[in-house]
């Protein structure tokens, strides 16, 4: 069978899946669409919904973790606080490509950045009595809010798209000025429209962060990725911005899952500023006695949670780092051709009549990466999505990462080189049609 794949075949997949409205559908639910229609009619779907790193980890990584084993660790219960050669370098790591003074005893790894930014919700909610709702600086990664919810604290978010630049203070003032804002999240580079906020947009949220005395959670899931500077060559600028160069109140997520394509071992470094680290709450002497907020994160919270990360996942992210900051090991070399991707797939998509959502930094073109965003005139995201699933292209609607913008975000990381023809293909018929 061909496409547009059959109404009929569409509508018992979707039925099948429990999927009611395409606009609202998790990346798993796609999943799962794309899957039946694909077993059912044999036409080979273009995947775009899935962000997993699609390319082989580090070399490095893997043989560290496999000495590592083979002497034996894996009987031990490894140090909660990290392990001293990981503690080191990802401080060196962090000074070698961000330019940041973060004491070794501050970085601290986690199961993921996913544990990272759980551990940090729930601490930075009990510091403060009042400071009990989260700001998300949308568009974002939905299960960050599903983490809010599991930990049952209130959230906020707007969609950045219409408050970059100098829109973006008084934007973040309304909700700051209220009082009750426990910490700020965002991604740089952002997962799902791949923007990059400017050092100007970073000033602005770290100073009003040591003004409202909130922390800071900036998720650098894509450390690095902003491909169109080099960001790659230790010690020397440009360097991955970060908003910890205009507030002491933050917290850095250093994830290997993206950068380093070592996802499956969950491992990451939860860099926490210095002053941060050693400073004490009200609220969390009360509940702890009397304990700074860095032994609160490492000695109650994660120790609660996971008692620690896996020796072996420590041993690869400290060679990797070491390699990195040593200038041995371009570890951004590996993953541009997230970036190569991107670019073939846009220009396919701008000739068939789609649009960049999210096209731009205060003026300058977005960068090629991870994730892109595309709209189509006249359609919703939902609509849109719906559309594209009978042509056996998936991605996501933007309408599930808080974005207020009709359109989906697609990813790069899976496709494979024959499908370039296979998405002009298919897009020149969806364009005949709509
Ligand atoms: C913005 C963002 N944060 C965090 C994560 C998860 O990182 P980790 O695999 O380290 O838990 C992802 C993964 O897709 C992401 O996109």
């Amino acid at each position: 069978m061909d496409v547009p794949v059959n109404e009929t075949v569409i509508r018992a997949a979707v039925e099948e899946s429990g999927v009611n409205d395409f606009s609202k559908a998790t990346i798993r639910e796609v999943v799962a669409v794309a899957n039946k229609i694909e077993k059912q009619t044999g036409v080979e779907f273009i995947r775009m919904e899935m962000g997993v790193p699609g390319l082989p980890p580090s070399e490095i990584g893997v043989k560290a973790e496999i000495d590592a084993l083979n002497k034996g660790l894996a009987s031990i219960y490894p140090v909660i606080d990290g392990l001293p050669e990981l503690k080191n370098e990802a401080s060196r790591f962090i000074k070698a490509f961000v330019d940041l003074d973060i004491s070794s005893e501050s970085c601290v790894p986690v199961v993921g950045s996913m544990q990272g930014t759980f551990t940090s919700f729930l601490v930075a909610g009990q510091c403060n009595e009042k400071k009990d709702t989260i700001l998300f600086i949308d568009p974002g990664f939905p299960v960050q809010k599903q983490q809010a919810t599991v930990l049952g604290y209130k959230y906020e978010s707007f969609d950045v798209y219409d408050f970059r630049g100098n829109k973006l203070k008084a934007k973040l003032e309304e909700y700051l000025s209220k009082g009750n804002i426990s910490c700020i999240i965002y991604s740089n580079p952002n997962n799902p429209a791949w923007f990059c906020l400017k050092e100007e947009e970073l000033s602005v949220i770290g100073e009003l962060a040591t003004k409202y005395d909130t922390i800071v959670l900036e998720d650098l899931a894509y450390f690095a990725m902003d491909f169109r500077q080099d960001l790659s060559v230790p010690f020397q600028a440009p360097f991955q911005p970060s908003v910890g160069k205009y507030t002491d109140n933050y917290i850095v997520l250093i994830s290997g899952s993206k950068a380093f394509s070592y996802a499956g071992q969950r491992i990451s470094i939860v860099a926490i500023s210095n002053k941060l680290y050693n400073r004490t709450y009200e609220g969390l002497n009360r509940r702890y006695g009397s304990v700074t907020f860095g032994r609160v994160f490492i000695h109650r919270a994660l120790y609660a949670i996971s008692s620690g990360t896996s020796h072996s996942a420590q041993y690869a992210l400290a060679a990797m780092f070491k390699a990195a900051s040593d200038g041995e090991f371009k570890f951004i070399e590996h993953v541009k051709e997230y970036g190569i991707r991107a670019k073939k797939l846009k220009n396919i998509f701008l000739k068939h009549g789609f649009e960049i959502v999210y096209d731009n930094d205060l003026g300058e073109e977005i960068a090629d990466g991870f994730y892109f965003t595309v709209r189509y005139p006249g359609m919703t995201g939902g609509e849109l999505m719906k559309a594209l699933i009978s042509y056996g292209i998936s991605a996501i609607s933007l309408a599930t990462t808080g974005s207020k913008q009709e359109g989906i975000r697609a990813c790069t990381s899976f496709i494979k080189e024959h499908q370039y023809d296979l998405l002009e293909e298919r897009l020149e018929i969806f364009e005949r049609q709509y």
